[in-house]
C-alpha cells in the first residue's frame, strides 16, 4: 500500500523527524544494496483522470491532459506486463482522478485478482461514488485495501475543501463501506485519511459524524485528528495553497535518489509511464519513460533511461528536475 503517512502527519516531532531522516541518510549511504532498483516494481494503474471535485490543494484544476478513462487495451497491457514483471503489487492509485469515476472498476479489479501472483490491490478515493456499484460485486473484487480521503466534521467544512457538495452521499457510502467490512471480518483494509480543514481540532474530535465514523472502525482516528499536520505538498510549486496549510520539508537529496524511483511505475490513463507516482500531474516531466501502447512495461523497468536516471542521481551528476523540488521525496525505501 502506497498511502504511508509521512513522519509529520505520524505525529513524530520535527526532532525526531530530523533525526530519523538523518539515521537513515547516514546508514543507507553506505549500503549499495539500498540503491538498488527492486527486480519487480509496484504499478500504479490511472484507471480514469476524471474527478468532479476541486480539492483545494490538488493539481485537478489546473491540470490540462485530457481527463479520460484509461482505454481496455491500455489496461489489460499494462497489467499483463506487470505480471510479467513479477509485480505483486497493483493499484488503482491514480495521479488524478478517482478511481471510482471508472464504470469498468470491478471488471479491471477482477481482472487483476485473476492472477494469483498479485498479493495487494487497492486504490484511494473519496468514495462519493461507491453508490454506483454493487457493495457485494465490490467486495467480491479482490481489493485488500481502499484509502478514503475524506473530512467528517460537516456539509460545509467538506464543501470548502473539496469543492463540492457531496458530503451527505459520502458519509452515506463510508458507513456501507465500514459496516459491510466490518460484518464480513473485515477483508479490505479500510484507511481514512482526514484532510486539513481551518478549524480547531476539538470541533473535529466532538463532531457527531467523526464520532459515528469513529465507532464503526478500529483505527485511531483520534490520534490522526489531534496530530493531524497540515503539512502537504504544491505539486512542484503549481498550486497556491491557502495559508493555514505548511508545505512538507525541501530534504537534501544530493547522490541519494529518491526511494520511490526504485520500486514504482506509474501508468497514466493515456499510457504513458512514469517512474515515480507522485507529482507529475501532466505526464510530461523527465521521469517520462515512454507510452505503453507502444512501449514494453518490462523493457521501461530494466531499460537504459530509467536506469540513467537513477545512475546520475547517484553519482551526483544530476536529479531530474521534477525531483528537486519535490516535497514527497523519501530518503529510504517508500515502503
Ligand atoms: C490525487 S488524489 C487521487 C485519488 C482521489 N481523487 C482522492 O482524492 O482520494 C490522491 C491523494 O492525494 C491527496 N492530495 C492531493 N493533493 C495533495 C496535496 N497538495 N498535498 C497532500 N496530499 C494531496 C488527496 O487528498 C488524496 O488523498
Ligand atoms: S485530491 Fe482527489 S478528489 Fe480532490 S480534486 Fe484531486 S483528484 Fe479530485
Ligand atoms: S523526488 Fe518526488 S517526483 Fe522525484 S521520485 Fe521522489 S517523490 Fe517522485
Amino acid at each position: 500500500m502506497t498511502t504511508a503517512l509521512s513522519p509529520l502527519k505520524r505525529g513524530l516531532t520535527w526532532a525526531e523527524c530530523v533525526l530519523k531522516f538523518a539515521g537513515r541518510y547516514l546508514l543507507l549511504s553506505f549500503q549499495p544494496s539500498h540503491w538498488k532498483p527492486t527486480t519487480s516494481p509496484e504499478v500504479a494503474v490511472e484507471n480514469t483522470s476524471v474527478c468532479n471535485a476541486r480539492c483545494i490543494f490538488c493539481a485537478n484544476g489546473i491540470m490540462e491532459r485530457p481527463r479520460i478513462a484509461m482505454k481496455e487495451e491500455v489496461f489489460r497491457k499494462t497489467v499483463d506486463e506487470a505480471i510479467l514483471l513479477g509485480s505483486q503489487v497493483i493499484d488503482f492509485s491514480v495521479m488524478i482522478g478517482d478511481p471510482l469515476l471508472d464504470r469498468k472498476l470491478l471488471e479491471r479489479a477482477r481482472y487483476i485478482k485473476a492472477f494469483p501472483q498479485v498479493r495487494e490491490m487497492g486504490m484511494t478515493t473519496t468514495l462519493q461514488w461507491l453508490h454506483l456499484f454493487d457493495l457485494d460485486e465490490f467486495f467480491q473484487c479482490g481489493f485488500t485495501w481502499v484509502a478514503v480521503s475524506t473530512t467528517l466534521s460537516g456539509r460545509e467544512r467538506y464543501r470548502d475543501f473539496f469543492g463540492v457538495d457531496k458530503y451527505d452521499q459520502m458519509l452515506v457510502n463510508l458507513q456501507a463501506l465500514l459496516n459491510e467490512n466490518n460484518r464480513r471480518n473485515k477483508p479490505i483494509k479500510i484507511l481514512i485519511t482526514i484532510k486539513p480543514t481551518p478549524e480547531p481540532r476539538r470541533d473535529i474530535l466532538n463532531h457527531p459524524d467523526f464520532k459515528l465514523v469513529l465507532s464503526l472502525t478500529s483505527q485511531n482516528l483520534r490520534k490522526m485528528v489531534k496530530h493531524e499536520a497540515f503539512f502537504v505538498f504544491d505539486w512542484g510549486g503549481a498550486v497556491r495553497l491557502p495559508s493555514y496549510l505548511r508545505l512538507h520539508p525541501l530534504w537534501p537529496r544530493k547522490r541519494r535518489p529518491c526511494g520511490r524511483l526504485l520500486r514504482h511505475l506509474m501508468v497514466y490513463s493515456n499510457g504513458k509511464v512514469g517512474a515515480c507516482n507522485c507529482v507529475d500531474f501532466e505526464a510530461s516531466s523527465d521521469l517520462i519513460l515512454g507510452n505503453v501502447e507502444q512501449d514494453s512495461l518490462v523493457d521501461m523497468w530494466h531499460g537504459a533511461r530509467l536506469k540513467q536516471i537513477q545512475s546520475d542521481w547517484r553519482s551526483g551528476k544530476s536529479i531530474p528536475r521534477v525531483c528537486q523540488l519535490c516535497r514527497m521525496y523519501r530518503a529510504g525505501p517508500a515502503n
